[in-house]
């Protein structure tokens, strides 16, 4: 493992969910405007379900914190159920009671300018403070689809065919085969960075990303400093819970 990174190991994915509450409940309490950027997938929702029933019991208070979205399907729009907007919405935004929102538009005419426009929010915001991610069955962050490099910026993608085969549970029909992603660019100036990693069927890709050298082709090894945790289940590090 490299020198920096701190890798938090939890039994099972709701020890994975309570660990990575208390990390974000830090960081608010320290922060309470924190600007987060927020990843959709199935991997934070117990994450995000923690968060919500601390708010509900009053133990957390979430509404000063900007939630940025990490990325959208092209064409989507806020109002289609399957937009990654819409999940964030479901997930994270409202049951947390968050007002202030930084969304990648996807059905902007010009999605160049839409990207600019993104990246100018987070600017004006002062950076993202904090990262919350999952780990593609690939290495990708957001869709940042390997390869990426590391200064590879917010803009429009081709989603790989190994992408296009995870989003098909979510999709009837025809998958997207574009998206609009942050740019590995703005997620790897985040000051601290959540990397949430469940299950057995993440374990190859989470030891590339762990033990392999730090490689554009996995874009998630990219992910390196002291202000990265990777908070992982026994299944996902392959090791005894
Ligand atoms: P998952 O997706 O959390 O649904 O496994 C992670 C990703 O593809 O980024």
């Amino acid at each position: 493992m490299r020198p920096g990174r701190t890798v938090r190991q939890a039994a099972d994915p709701q020890e994975v969910a309570t660990l990575a509450a208390d990390l974000i409940a830090e960081q608010v309490k320290a922060k309470p405007e924190l600007t987060v950027l927020v990843a959709t997938g199935s991997t934070p929702m117990l994450t995000y379900a923690e968060l919500a029933r601390r708010v509900q019991a009053g133990e957390l208070d979430l509404s000063r914190v900007t939630a940025v979205q990490l990325d959208e399907y092209l064409g989507l729009s806020e109002t289609d159920p399957r937009s990654l907007w819409n999940w964030m919405q479901r997930s994270f935004v409202e049951p947390l009671g968050i007002t202030r929102t930084v969304r990648l538009d996807a059905t902007a005419a010009d999605p160049r300018a839409a990207c600019a426009d993104y990246d100018a929010q987070i600017a004006q915001l002062g950076g993202i403070d904090l990262a919350i991610l999952g780990l593609g069955p690939n290495g990708h962050l957001g869709f940042n689809e390997p390869p990426s490099l590391p200064d590879a910026p917010t803009r429009v993608t081709d989603l790989t065919p190994e992408s296009q085969a995870s989003n098909r549970v979510y999709w009837n029909a025809e998958v997207p085969l574009q998206a609009l992603t942050a740019g590995m660019n703005v997620i790897l100036a985040a000051r601290a960075t959540l990397l949430l990693v469940t299950g057995a069927h993440k374990q190859d890709i989470l030891g590339r990303v762990l033990h392999a050298s730090s490689t554009p082709d996995v874009p998630a090894s990219l992910l390196n400093g002291p202000e990265v945790t990777v908070v992982a289940d026994a299944a996902a590090l392959g090791s005894p819970a």
